[in-house]
């Protein structure tokens, strides 16, 4: 791997105080270029987060890629609020869609890199076939619901799978995002199986100073790119 990869810290604001969301951004506006937001319908996931009219609020306080990782059982019907409440990014759940192509379409359509997110245990057998539909895939190195969860280290063998599997296609530009458990003792590995954008939760906003621990992971990730 060449250090010129672009590596990113994407702090997932499920790790942050709920009361004060327009501080949690700012207090790392200048630090990271990317806020990720998880979205839990109680259906898809046991737990209740963030509607659009969250991700509306936080834009008014940040110009950073705000990346929405939605995980509901009927993503299309909340692909346009979100992207007009300011999402730049929106993943969905592959275990959530009936028409992937369809669904990415949508997405790109709408002005917004597509993400296609994968559970633990998915590892579809004709991905080569909608790689090409989609700007990242977001591994779930936890299972989706809550943070604070111990990284599953069968991601890193996932990720290098997926990162041979795009780099065989030609489909080098296609990211790979990790989301779940992230933290000092493994980021360097995620890169090092080729992963691009590191989510973290409870490494960032549950350490004493956030913005010293953001600073740290990133500085360790882009050391092993
Ligand atoms: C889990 C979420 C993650 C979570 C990560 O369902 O998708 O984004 O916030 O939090 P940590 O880093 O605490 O595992
Ligand atoms: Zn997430």
């Amino acid at each position: 791997m060449s250090g010129k990869r672009n590596i990113q810290l994407a702090p997932s604001l499920l790790g942050a105080d709920f009361a004060d969301l327009g501080g949690a951004v700012r207090l790392l506006d200048h630090v990271v270029d990317t806020f990720h937001v998880d979205v839990m319908d109680g259906h898809f996931v046991p737990n209740l987060t963030m509607g659009p009219m969250v991700v509306r609020a936080l834009r008014s306080h940040t110009r950073a890629t705000l990346d929405v990782h939605l995980m509901v059982t009927d993503p299309d019907r909340w692909i346009e609020p979100y992207r007009e409440a300011g999402a730049d990014w929106i993943s969905v759940h592959y275990e959530t869609c009936n028409h992937l192509e369809r669904t990415m379409s949508l997405i790109r359509d709408s002005g917004a890199r597509a993400g296609l997110a994968l559970n633990p245990a998915s590892f579809p057998g004709g991905l080569e076939y909608i790689l090409a539909d989609g700007d990242f895939v977001l591994v779930m190195s936890v299972n989706p619901g809550f943070g604070g969860q111990s990284f599953l280290p069968a991601s890193l063998d996932k990720a290098r799978a997926l990162r041979s599997r795009l780099d065989e296609h030609g489909l080098e530009t296609v990211q790979l995002e990790i989301d779940g458990g992230v933290d000092l003792g493994n980021v360097a590995d995620c890169v090092r199986a080729g992963i691009d954008v590191l989510v973290a939760g409870s490494s960032v906003y549950g350490a004493k100073d956030p913005r010293a621990a953001a600073r740290k992971l990133l500085e360790k990730a882009r050391a092993a790119a």
